[in-house]
């Protein structure tokens, strides 16, 4: 089956209200993923889309980005994080070396 976007990037944005509880929204992740879109759009890199997500039950690992539909977790922090896995990950098809596949 041929699918619409070749790869769904996600990053959990969701922000727990209570202090005491983890959560990437905690880690400022909007803007990580708005300059990972901008980036895409700009390489012009086809068939991909960057979205945000709700929990995605790694907490433990915040903040968590995931691809599908390879179902590869990756911790990015920053900007070169992004810039790497655009690269890597979007343009050349490599494993991103964040992979968090085997936590
Ligand atoms: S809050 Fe992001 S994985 Fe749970």
């Amino acid at each position: 089956m041929k699918l619409f976007y070749e790869k769904n990037i996600f990053f959990c944005t969701n922000l727990r209200k209570e202090k005491e509880k983890i959560s990437c929204g905690k880690h400022n992740r909007q803007e990580p993923r708005n300059y990972m879109e901008k980036r895409v759009k700009e390489l012009a890199i086809k068939k991909i889309i960057v979205n945000s997500s709700g929990c995605l039950n790694r907490c433990n690992l915040v903040p968590i980005v995931v691809s599908y539909p390879e179902d590869n977790w990756y911790k990015i922090l920053i900007k070169e994080d992004i810039s790497s896995f655009i690269d890597e990950f979007l343009i050349k098809r490599r494993i991103f070396k964040k992979n968090l596949k085997e936590n």
